[in-house]
């Protein structure tokens, strides 16, 4: 009897998948091909995960987009990643809401053109009764300043004598972060072999299963994801406990 290969059993997707699309400019460069081209090409590489992560049944599908850090690109750059990302929200919304997606976007809004942010409240509103997949989009988001904003946040409502340093815990501190409502991602993938989180997720991401892999994001496919899902299922997830 032919063995079957373990990649073609189908396996229980991860509740929430977080992804570090990086590798853009790079797959430009390898072409020749200006970095806008590589954006372009990495837009094309969400809207393909987007359907894939629907189809394998994951709940939650968070995008890191935009960081807190990438206003240190120039100008032009930072124009045309939000060019693309009005593209996205005008193009795909009518076909995310018919799919039955929620959006949701997180990320420090303030400093977001006028019109991107009436485009994300748009995409919010209409997709938010949604039951399918919760894609949430991390647009100008950091961490840190997710991070630093709770606790302001926490500290005005002790100040305000609503609250006692005593009651700060964790799930009032997870309550004040921009994630809330969203169960922790589960495994987070970064492309373009580096190495690290890049402010993405550091308190939500705890006890997530990291997958680092080379392909850059423009060549990302469903494969790419389906491995990933296998590898995070050859992990053992301990959480500090003793190995069984
Ligand atoms: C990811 O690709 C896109 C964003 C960070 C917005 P990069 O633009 O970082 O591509 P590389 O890392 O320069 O190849
Ligand atoms: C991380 O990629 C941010 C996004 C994918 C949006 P970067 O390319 O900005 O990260 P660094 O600069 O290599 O850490
Ligand atoms: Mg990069």
């Amino acid at each position: 009897m032919r063995a079957v290969p373990t990649e073609a059993i189908p396996l229980p997707p991860p509740r929430h998948v977080a992804i570090i699309m990086d590798g853009n400019g790079r797959w430009a460069k390898t072409r020749g091909l200006p970095r806008v081209a590589g954006h372009q090409r990495g837009a094309d590489a969400v809207r393909s995960t987007v359907i894939a992560c629907r189809e394998l049944g994951i709940a939650y599908l968070t995008l890191y987009a935009f960081s807190s850090e990438n206003w240190k690109r120039p100008p032009a750059e930072v124009d045309d990643l939000m060019g693309l990302l009005r593209l996205y929200l005008r193009r795909e919304l009518a076909e995310l809401h018919r799919n039955g997606v929620r959006v949701k976007v997180i990320g420090e809004r303030q400093r977001l053109a006028g019109d991107i942010t009436a485009l994300i409240e748009e995409a919010e509103g209409r997709t938010h009764a949604n039951l399918g997949l919760t894609l949430v989009i991390a647009l100008n988001y950091g961490s840190h300043d997710e991070i630093v904003a709770a606790c302001k946040r926490i500290a005005e409502r002790v100040e305000a004598g609503g609250l006692s340093a005593a009651q700060v815990d964790e799930t009032l501190f997870a309550g004040h972060l921009q994630t809330v409502g969203i169960p922790d991602p589960d495994l987070v993938i970064r492309t373009s072999g580096e190495q690290r989180l890049s402010n993405f997720l550091l308190w939500q991401a705890a006890y997530a299963e990291l997958c680092f892999i080379d392909t850059l994001w423009p060549d990302f496919s469903k494969q790419h994801l389906v491995d990933a899902i296998h590898e995070f299922h050859r992990r053992e997830r301990r959480f500090g406990a003793s190995s069984g």
